[in-house]
């Protein structure tokens, strides 16, 4: 299907990552044929009587790292059944930080290998040899590539046409246009003395457009004013 993406995740713990793709907007992503979503165990690609696939670090130090052997195999194994990837993507807390507009770039791509490794990381040939790109999710260290992997699937897959039921939804979400979101309201219109702002339940299309812009500026200044900007004008000129 035109726009479809496929993305294949490498990790050794498989299990971790399998159930989440199974629901709500990647699973339904998955049924519309919008996105192929396919996850490779690493110790499937490992050798020898243990299948190993890390190992001490050379030069000392705790923890262990992710042998390249097993981690080549299993990229050119996909590879060699599907193609070259448009990217290689290792999650990484040293990596580029993941945010809308990389979120938009990857979602444009036909096919991603994403890399998740053990919190002391993988062999630097892998990163020199194989990786494209290298991506944080924030400035914290967690304790493998597995939750950041999904995240970035996540963000990447929801974007892609058709994965949406509401196709204008993804483009009016906070970030899409460096603001953040207004308030949401849903029924009851009053609960536990607390009352919906009147306008937006007033029907007035017009007043409703201009309150979210202001409530959404008002949030932007007071929360991420680093992100405004290039932003402000062209909102406060059109509203
Ligand atoms: N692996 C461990 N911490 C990470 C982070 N912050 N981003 C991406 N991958 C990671």
């Amino acid at each position: 299907m035109p726009g479809a993406i496929r993305i294949d995740i490498v990790t050794a713990l498989p299990a971790l990552v399998e159930e989440p793709l199974q629901h709500s907007i990647l699973k339904r992503a998955q049924e519309a044929e919008v996105a192929t979503l396919h996850v490779h165990d690493l110790r499937g690609y490992a050798t020898g009587k243990h299948r190993q696939i890390d190992d001490r670090p050379y030069g000392g130090g705790g923890g262990m790292v992710l042998k390249p052997e097993p981690l080549f195999r299993a990229v050119e194994a996909i590879e060699e059944d599907v193609g070259a990837a448009d990217d290689i993507i290792y999650l990484t807390p040293d990596g580029d930080r993941l945010d809308q507009p990389m979120a938009n770039g990857f979602s444009m791509q036909d096919h991603l290998i994403l890399i998740a490794g053990h919190y002391k990381g993988i062999d630097q040939r892998v990163r020199d040899a194989l990786v494209s790109r290298e991506v944080s999710i924030g400035d914290v260290v967690l304790s493998g590539g597995e939750l950041p992997a999904l995240m970035l699937v996540d963000a990447i897959v929801r974007l892609v046409p058709g994965a949406l039921g509401d196709s204008a939804s993804a483009l009016t979400d906070a970030f899409q246009d460096g603001l953040l979101g207004a308030p949401v309201y849903t029924r009851p219109a009053e609960f536990r003395g607390r009352e919906v702002p009147s306008v937006l339940r007033s029907g007035d299309h017009r007043a409703i457009a201009r309150w979210r812009d202001e409530k959404r500026l008002e949030k932007t200044r007071d929360r991420r004013p680093d992100l405004l900007p290039d932003t402000t004008d062209s909102l406060e000129a059109s509203s």
